[in-house]
């Protein structure tokens, strides 16, 4: 019999005591998400989008675990190829397929097994509670979303929701970094996941659990968009910020109220301009003045008493002029197209 060294059952106690990464305790939460569904793990105060003919399974619907909506019929025009990271029920793999109905046209990835499994069953349910609804226009791959098992510049949108919060700084870059690899020139990510204006407390920000569970991975939006400009998007859209959830002292272990919002992004893969990225948080400008309208010679013309939606750069270039017959609004976190840039 060969008698173990003392050095080797001590580096094997090593192994074994290796706490386990945060990324290994979101796939545990995830799977018992997937065995058995968790209603109001996630959750949002949006609506689910309802369409004409669209009927969604009760059972995607309780294992609805995104806290917004990245579906808008504005970025699925001419029948995209979607990728979406992160499957859960499948709910919105369906309601992106009502846009593009071809086969294999969306991609499906999630690293759970047991997610995949369920997100395939419901999909066949769905397959049978809508006519137009094949399950083959989506394929479903194992995959994790900081690698992903996809062709460089072959998606026009890149959808997640309420998954990167989840990611540690690092993992976040990674993530995004992916989504753009993957992305076609111009084409659109689309994200909703949870912001955090307060610092959160640090046993908070260590409890993997609640991490897992979207609660405390959450970064103020400035960070969030300067993480998503820096790995190349030009142009980000805010198109909603709405109050989602309140970690407070008796019920998580924090000394004060940590208020956390969900957001509605779309970074889009435009060159960068000279200037830095044009972020749209919904401000607005209205010239009032007694001409028929203002131009700046800057390729933005601000028509007599109409609203323009104007980009954060071009809000700071008009305020910096100091007219007295520009307005400018505040931002709104509701930017809905068109305008400058
Ligand atoms: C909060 S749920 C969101 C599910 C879905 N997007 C929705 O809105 O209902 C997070 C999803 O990401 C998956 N997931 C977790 N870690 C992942 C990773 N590293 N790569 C890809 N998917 C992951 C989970 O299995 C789960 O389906």
């Amino acid at each position: 019999m060969v008698v173990p060294q003392v050095q080797e059952v001590a580096a094997v106690a090593k192994l074994q005591v290796k706490p386990m990464s945060y990324l290994q305790t979101t796939q545990d939460v995830y799977k018992q998400a997937a065995l058995l569904p968790d209603v109001g793990l996630c959750c949002t105060t949006t609506p689910i989008w309802q369409l004409p003919g669209l009927k969604i399974p009760i059972k995607m619907q309780q294992m609805n675990y995104g806290c917004g909506s990245t579906v808008n019929p504005r970025d699925l025009v001419n029948e995209p190829s979607v990728l979406y990271v992160g499957v859960g029920g499948g709910m919105e793999l369906l309601q992106f397929s009502y846009f593009s109905r071809n086969k294999g046209a969306i991609i499906g990835v999630d690293v759970v097994d047991e997610m995949l499994l369920a997100c395939k069953e419901n999909l066949e349910t769905a397959e049978k509670e809508n006519s137009w609804f094949k399950s083959d226009f989506i394929t479903l791959k194992k995959g994790d979303a900081l690698s992903l098992p996809v062709e460089n510049n072959s998606i026009d949108v890149a959808a997640q929701n309420c998954l990167f919060n989840i990611f540690k700084i690092d993992d976040l870059e990674k993530a995004l970094s992916e989504m753009y690899r993957v992305l076609k020139p111009n084409g659109r990510l689309v994200l909703s996941d949870p912001v955090c204006e307060t610092k959160m407390p640090a046993e908070l920000l260590n409890d993997e659990r609640l991490r897992a569970l979207c609660l405390s991975g959450a970064i103020p939006l400035k960070e969030y968009i300067k993480m998503i400009t820096d790995v190349g998007f030009g142009s980000i859209e805010i198109r909603a910020k709405r109050p989602y959830r309140i970690l407070d002292p008796s019920h998580y272990n924090t000394s004060n109220l940590v208020y956390i919002e969900s957001v509605e992004i779309c970074a889009i893969k435009d060159p960068m301009p000279d200037d830095g990225p044009c972020i749209f948080t919904g401000k607005t400008a209205i010239y009032y003045g007694k001409d028929g309208f203002f131009d700046d010679h800057k390729g933005h013309s601000l028509l007599q008493n109409q609203p323009l939606s104007i980009c954060d750069k071009t809000a700071e270039a008009l305020s910096c002029l100091e007219r007295k017959d520009i307005f400018i609004s505040e931002t709104t976190y509701f930017y809905d197209g068109g305008g400058c840039c």
